[in-house]
């Protein structure tokens, strides 16, 4: 196919760490402009990767015809609207998590991309480890064959740890102030909780999107429960995914490595996976199944796809999937469930339902 031609919004830690590196690496895309409203940070980052064209921010960027298609990692309370002007001006939008900070904003976003007739793509980078596509892979087997019985019981748990890992691709710097926009959380949010709520739906967000994955529960997700300390991160959280009970643990700890696993009990076994700290190039989730009843063994399989990083194989779906008709295994339009729940989480934390 001629390859897609891309833009980029915010030349921030994830872009150059992480984004604009994959981007460039696909044959299948040209990354002709960015946009960044730091202009000297802009410069230095146009210059660094050659990219022919910067612009001032992501509404002149929009203007461009050239451009089909704009991946954006901005600060949380500007990314939904970054996205939505992007996506009401035709082009097909890759997107950093959060997609958006209330269940409005996102409603809006998925309306801009049906009316504009472009597709919206969430960088749930969870959903494209190769380690996590082998989970997976074994609980839908599971499920469909009854070897281990019934799926009887759900688990994640993150307490996090150290997510850079040194990863030492280079970033340019300047001192310029980082831009400031309000955000645009849910009012019946007090004041006082939109740091602790902020804090909390961008940290597990990834970790409920996997397990709604994992469960191919789509949106048949219920939140039961919600015991949370006063800091509005650390606890347990119960939900009711595809009407099987599924615990998540939220929680920190000053670990040198990453600590995130999750379990998905069978009556006669499991299937276990340990996330890889997420900027840990190349290293996908390790996946162990075992089997109990008569057979009482325990397997570690290995994914095909040898050594692969979650992040570069998103944006490889991203760029593989524009021109498709298939939807984004993490599209907008499934993400607004995503959105849902860290509203009713918070809501029930608030003893407002
Ligand atoms: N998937 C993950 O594992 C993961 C990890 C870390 C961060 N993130 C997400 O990535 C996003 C970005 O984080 P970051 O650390 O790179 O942020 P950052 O602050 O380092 O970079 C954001 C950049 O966007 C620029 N910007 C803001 N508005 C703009 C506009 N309208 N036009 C052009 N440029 C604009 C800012 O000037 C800044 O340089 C956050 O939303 C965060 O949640 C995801």
């Amino acid at each position: 196919m001629d390859p897609v031609r891309l833009g980029y919004v915010g030349c921030g830690f994830m872009a150059q760490k992480v984004h604009i590196p994959n981007f460039i690496s696909l044959p299948n895309c040209e990354l002709l402009a960015i946009a960044e409203v730091r202009n000297q940070l802009g410069q230095k980052v146009q210059q660094k990767h050659q990219i022919p064209k910067l612009y001032q921010d992501h509404i002149e960027l929009a203007k461009d015809d050239e451009i089909e298609a704009v991946a954006v990692s901005a600060g949380f309370a500007m990314q939904g609207q970054i996205a939505k002007d992007l996506l009401s001006a035709g082009k097909h939008v890759f997107m950093e998590k959060p997609m958006a900070v209330s269940v409005k904003q996102a409603e809006e976003m998925v309306k801009a991309a049906e009316s504009a007739g472009v597709k919206l793509m969430v960088g749930y980078m969870k959903r494209y480890d190769a380690g996590n596509e082998l989970a997976r892979s074994y609980i839908d087997q599971f499920r469909q064959s009854g070897e281990l019985g019934a799926l009887t019981y759900v688990r994640n748990h993150g307490f996090g740890g150290d997510w850079v890992c040194n990863l030492d691709t280079p970033r340019v710097t300047t001192d310029e102030a980082q831009p400031s926009a309000p955000n645009p959380v849910p009012e019946w949010l007090p004041e006082n909780r939109v740091g602790s709520y902020l804090g909390y739906l961008q940290q597990y967000t990834h970790n409920i999107n996997l397990l709604r994955w994992l469960l191919d529960a789509g949106d048949d997700v219920k939140v039961k429960v919600v015991d949370l300390d006063d800091d509005g991160y650390s606890g347990i959280v119960i939900f009711e995914m595809a009407g099987i009970r599924a615990i998540l643990e939220s929680g920190s700890i000053s670990h040198y490595r990453w600590d995130e696993h999750t379990q998905i009990y069978f009556q006669h076994g499991w299937v276990h996976t340990w996330a890889p700290p997420l900027l840990l190039k190349n290293t996908p989730a390790e996946v162990e199944i075992y089997r109990a009843g008569d057979d009482q063994e325990v397997t570690q399989p290995i994914p095909k796809p040898s050594w692969t990083w979650a992040y570069h194989r998103e944006v490889e779906h991203f760029i593989q999937h524009i021109r498709m008709d298939e939807p984004f295994r993490s599209s907008g339009q499934d993400t607004l469930t995503d959105v849902r729940l860290y509203e009713e989480i918070y809501r029930q934390f608030l003893g407002l339902d």
